[in-house]
């Protein structure tokens, strides 16, 4: 599913009015009418309901007012209340301002109390910026607190469509409902609390216009399992690919059991965890199908020759996960800064591997291999020296910048991931489930991208399709245990299953 940033979407607007000669004044008309058969589909008939219409004095009240007429006219009981100086209508949304003035459609002043089955908050849409004052802010609150139904035409208002950042008085819809494509406001928290349902409707844009948009975002939803390596019958457990993991440490000998194991119940055919030799025993113990090799140690805890080891060994492994529970020694650090500059195979860095590379990030450039990164949001601000909020401005900017610059694939994990290509190309996760944010998760996430990258698949699919599984796995997880007491375990053990399953 298409996702398209505001100016995107502006670009469509524009290409089907003076492409293909679509009058503006008609898409207005196909959002309202869209807009009504999502909330009659929702609420029931609007026939008998009272009905209050905020609008805006861009072309989201427009639709406002497009809305306010056809639902008088299927026998609502509607009132309009304009947030604006009714003189400074312009285009399109003045025309059906006209409109509803003539067909006597009453109007009531902002401030008075808000009593209505349903209210449309036709206030804001992709043309909102910077903060809701004044007026609309009272307004909004009043909306908030009428415990009517709310429906959103296109966002919630307050909410900015390109960033998801929400103003401290935005509207909480029940429905939203928007037109063509997503927008990142629509997936990236906080806006996506701002609605409880959301609902694509069509103005008919037209699909070929769609189609030419070649730089928009994408969603990583049921669609993106076609990117999950297949499997040949004829095979064996070579044709699956070999993977070494350069995990654990004393004190998170978890880490190294649950990343190697999702290795393996993603699909690649043989893998290999080499820990420290003073966690072997540990690690071990948890581990029959993976492999162990133990890594040279020093007073109990890794030695520099381990790099040497580990460069060796991958000489005959196909792909290499790195820093999952490492810890933050000087060895380990040295280990990781080693092998992202020697090693040539494909590789997924994660965890204490990227806090390595924190500060000397310029080595990124230096690599010779293929390199997936995994970082958390703090991860992400230790790598970029760019603080948590500013992250959180616009991760997605931030994400494609990153990949692109330093030519990786980064999975900024958030509430919502993000995935950035080395092409700039962004992939958006559509659904969050609180009970993956738990330790050792993101071990499990960084074994699934390393196993689908060890059958073959290029960096950005094995990053969007382990993503994808993640998730899978994890909705699986929450049937059986819920969003509280799921654990890594209880994900690790639903990764085979979630190849079956589809995301909601
Ligand atoms: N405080 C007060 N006022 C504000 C604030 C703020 N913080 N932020 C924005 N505004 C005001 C401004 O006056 C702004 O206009 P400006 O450009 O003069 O600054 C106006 O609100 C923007 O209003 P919007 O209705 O959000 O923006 P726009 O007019 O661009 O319309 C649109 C947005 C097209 C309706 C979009 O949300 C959308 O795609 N909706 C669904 C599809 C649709 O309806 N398409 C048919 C429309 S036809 C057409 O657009 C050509």
């Amino acid at each position: 599913m298409k996702v398209v940033s505001v100016s995107q979407m502006r670009g469509l607007e524009q290409a089907a009015i003076e492409d293909c000669g679509v009058p503006s004044l008609l898409l207005m008309e196909n959002a309202a009418a869209g807009f009504l058969m999502a909330l009659e589909r929702e609420t029931g008939p609007v026939a008998g309901k009272k009905i209050h219409v905020f609008c805006g004095r861009g072309n989201n009240g427009g639709d406002g007012f497009a809305i306010a007429r056809m639902a008088h006219n299927l026998h609502a009981d509607v009132t309009i209340t304009l947030l604006f100086d009714e003189a400074s209508a312009e285009g399109d949304a003045k025309t059906n301002l006209e409109i509803v003035k003539k067909m006597g459609i009453p109007f009531s002043a902002a401030g008075g109390g808000i009593s209505c089955d349903i209210i449309v908050d036709a206030i804001f849409g992709t043309g909102f910026h910077g903060e809701i004052e004044g007026n609309a802010k009272s307004c909004i609150d009043a909306i908030n607190n009428s415990g009517a139904f709310i429906a959103s035409v296109d966002i919630p208002s307050g909410v900015s469509a390109d960033t998801g950042h929400a103003s401290a008085s935005s509207v909480f819809a029940d429905l939203c409902v928007t037109f063509a494509a997503l927008k990142p406001g629509h997936l990236l928290f906080p806006g996506r609390g701002h609605f409880q349902k959301l609902i694509k409707g069509n103005i008919s844009v037209p699909r070929e216009v769609i189609n030419e948009l070649r730089s928009g975002y994408d969603v990583i939803d049921n669609s993106k399992r076609e990117l999950i390596p297949k499997r040949e019958t004829n095979s064996h457990k070579g044709s699956f690919g070999k993977a070494l993991a350069f995990v654990g440490s004393a004190g998170m000998s978890g880490a190294a059991v649950l990343s190697s194991s999702a290795i393996l119940k993603s699909g690649a055919g043989m893998a290999t965890a080499a820990v420290p030799e003073t966690v072997l025993g540990a690690v071990c113990a948890h581990l029959t199908s993976v492999m162990t090799v133990p890594l040279p140690c020093e007073n109990g805890s890794l030695a520099e020759p381990a790099a040497d080891l580990l460069l060796e060994k991958l000489k005959h492994q196909d792909v290499l996960l790195a820093g999952c529970g490492i810890g933050t020694s000087d060895a380990a650090k040295k280990t990781i800064c080693r092998l992202v500059t020697e090693n040539e195979k494909p590789m997924v860095l994660d965890a204490d591997g990227l806090n390595a590379v924190s500060g000397c990030t310029e080595l990124l450039l230096e690599k010779k291999c293929e390199l997936i990164l995994t970082p958390h949001i703090v991860e992400f601000s230790r790598l970029t020296g760019l603080t948590v909020l500013k992250i959180k401005e616009n991760p997605i900017l931030a994400a494609r910048e990153f990949a692109q610059k330093f030519q990786v694939t980064l999975v900024l994990k958030d509430a919502v991931t993000v995935v950035a290509a080395k092409d700039g190309t962004v992939f958006i996760s559509p659904s969050s489930n609180s009970g993956l944010a738990t330790a050792g998760s993101g071990d499990v996430l960084a074994g699934i991208i390393t196993g689908l990258l060890s059958q073959g698949a290029r960096p950005e699919h094995a990053a969007v399709g382990g993503v994808y599984l993640h998730l899978a796995a994890g909705n699986i997880a929450r049937k059986a245990k819920g969003e509280y007491g799921m654990t890594s375990e209880d994900l690790l053990s639903s990764v085979p299953a979630a190849f079956m399953e589809e995301i909601d």
